[in-house]
């Protein structure tokens, strides 16, 4: 992901309607900060998900993933997974041995994409907290999950 994706990524998270919308701003220092650890999906030449995420400062060995998007129309077709997978295996994420998210309570296809991928690796997927709602201005409690062990990659 590059500071350039931010706009553009901004206006994806908008449009989900699902996805906690953070300012244009945000999602620039997010491309130009800490793009080695996300990408973008393209077709057609046109911008369709993103995947976002750093190393956690506290536990480097844990992949923090912030927030996963496709547009509408991309969705349902294995592109989630596909995601995920080009995630952790980019160089800077590679070494990574676990995962953790958070999803809202109420958003089940996060919630299945998340255990698909678990599944699809043989890792388990355990709720270890959450973030309530009262810190998040009464919006959906959001769960923390993760996921290990992540594949260890052999080279890079
Ligand atoms: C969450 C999201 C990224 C999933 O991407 P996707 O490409 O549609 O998911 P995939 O096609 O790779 O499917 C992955 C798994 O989830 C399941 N799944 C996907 N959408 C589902 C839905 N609406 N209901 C139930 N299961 C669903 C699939 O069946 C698949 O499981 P399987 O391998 O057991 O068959 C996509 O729905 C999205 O962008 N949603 C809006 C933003 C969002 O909520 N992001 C997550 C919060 S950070």
């Amino acid at each position: 992901m590059k500071r350039e994706d931010g706009p553009t990524v901004s206006a994806l998270v908008r449009e989900t309607g699902i996805l906690d919308p953070n300012s244009t701003y945000a999602y620039v220092l997010l491309g130009d900060r800490f793009g080695q650890h996300g990408l973008v999906a393209e077709e057609d030449g046109k911008l369709i998900g993103f995947v976002s995420g750093f190393l956690d400062p506290r536990e480097p060995s844990t992949l923090f993933l912030w927030q996963i998007g496709l547009r509408a129309e991309a969705r349902g077709r294995g592109l989630g997974k596909k995601l995920l997978n080009a995630f952790i295996s980019l160089p800077a994420n590679r070494r990574a041995r676990a995962l953790e998210t958070t999803v809202a309570i109420d958003n089940l296809p996060s919630r299945r994409l998340f255990e698909a991928f678990s599944r699809d690796h043989g890792a388990s997927i355990e709720a270890i907290g959450a973030y309530g709602s009262e810190l998040l201005d009464g919006n959906s409690e959001e769960v923390i999950f993760r996921i290990a062990p992540l594949p260890s990659h052999t080279s890079g």
